[in-house]
């Protein structure tokens, strides 16, 4: 099991042992990571998803300092940053830099320019898939925007964090991410409909199912360049048929059949991934584990067969939870390539659960498997 998620205090004294002569009290921010319960690659092209924060995310104490310089520095990274005033500082891709750059700029095109600050970032999110761009970007708006006299807040806050990716980071990802961080709350997973950018919370019963996240250690290296590819194959998909790309997750009632049979997979995970959402969610809400756990393992198969996303270890690791006692379900959760696996599994057999899965994932390899039970505390926050 994981260490202790970080504390305000904690944040606060690095804040001063990082920028000792500040002297000003520094606000701070914090935004969840995510998990996705279910509902992968459907986000861009206008489908119903059903993410929760999780009880790790991103800290961002900020405080002005008096100069027209940003300077900021990232525990995770051990690097320090400065963005001169006149704002000249390229950063390669990749780099966290482009962020905090990013949030920059769309501050400034909401009319909240800011002004000199120093910044410290610490982030405790445990493992890959889980968001932490969209937690980053979330927490330096609210903190930056603190300073700033930003008004930026709840759907507005989520599509400006999307914004920073789009333009500034070079990733033409959905709305999902973002929205769950903003807008999730306690103890509850969001069904979020990115058509009409509409969230409700779902209460989960966590009494009765806990949800485990666990950490297949791999590496999410191909992800950036797997995920434009499935946009490309999506607009041709679209072109195929005559509609909208970003439309398809609705439109798409029945899986088609394309002249491309690679295309006619990846539709076929797009309609019958929409419709896995909703009966997940329906059975969330009359408290069927069964039911739900049952659209889990259906939505990885979907990933891994059709949509091609998954990963020989994130697939071992999902037959593992799998045969447990206990386990509703299990899927890869996220964009793919690596990273996290999420499973329902019944609360009194989750630390059972969690630790045969571990020994079994271990196997002769001796790989090492981190796993936790995931909460929400809720949406992103500022502390001032
Ligand atoms: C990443 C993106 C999201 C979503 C998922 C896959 O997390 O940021 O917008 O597309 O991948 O569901």
């Amino acid at each position: 099991m994981l260490r202790q998620p970080l504390t305000l205090d904690a944040v606060r004294r690095r804040f001063a042992a990082c920028f000792s002569t500040a002297g000003a009290e520094p606000v701070v921010a914090f935004a969840p990571g995510r998990v996705n319960l279910i509902g992968d690659h459907i986000d861009y092209c206008g489908g119903r998803v059903l993410p929760m924060p999780i009880q790790y995310g991103t800290w961002v104490a900020a405080a002005a300092n008096g100069t027209g310089e940003i300077r900021a520095r990232s525990d995770n990274a051990e690097t320090t940053i400065h963005l001169t005033e006149d704002r000249q500082t390229p950063f390669p891709a990749g780099h966290w830099g482009r962020f905090v750059a990013g949030a920059d700029a769309v501050l400034g095109n909401h009319g909240a320019p800011c002004r000199g600050m120093n910044l410290l970032i610490a982030g405790d999110i445990p493992a890959s898939g889980l968001s932490s761009s969209a937690s980053l970007s979330v927490a330096l708006l609210l903190a930056m925007g603190a300073l700033s006299g930003s008004r930026l807040q709840g759907l507005n806050l989520a599509l400006a964090a999307q914004q920073i990716e789009h333009r500034h980071v070079g990733v033409a990802c959905g709305l999902m991410d973002q929205a769950a961080v903003v807008l999730g709350q306690p103890d509850a997973a969001l069904r979020f409909d990115c058509a009409t950018q509409e969230g409700q919370a779902i209460a989960l019963g966590h009494e009765q199912c806990a949800i485990i996240v666990a950490d297949s250690g791999v590496a999410r290296s191909l992800a950036a360049s797997a995920y434009n590819t499935r946009l490309d194959e999506l607009a041709r998909i679209g072109s195929a048929l005559d509609l909208a790309p970003a439309t398809l997750a609705r439109t798409l009632q029945t899986p088609p059949e394309l002249d491309d049979p690679v295309l006619t997979r990846r539709a076929r995970h797009i309609a019958t991934e929409q419709s896995r959402v909703d009966a997940a969610c329906a059975a969330l809400q009359r408290g069927d584990w069964c039911d739900f756990g049952r659209m889990l393992h259906a939505s990885h198969a979907s990933l891994r067969d059709d949509y091609a996303v998954s990963c020989a270890e994130v697939d071992l690791l999902v037959e593992i939870f799998a045969r447990q006692p206990g386990c509703y379900g299990a899927r890869m959760t996220g964009a793919g390539f690596g990273g996290a696996v999420v499973a329902a599994v019944s609360s009194d057999q989750a630390d059972t659960c969690a630790r045969a899965a571990a020994e079994a994932y271990a196997g002769p390899g001796g790989r090492t498997l981190q796993t936790f039970v995931a909460r929400s505390r809720g949406g992103a926050r500022l502390h001032d």
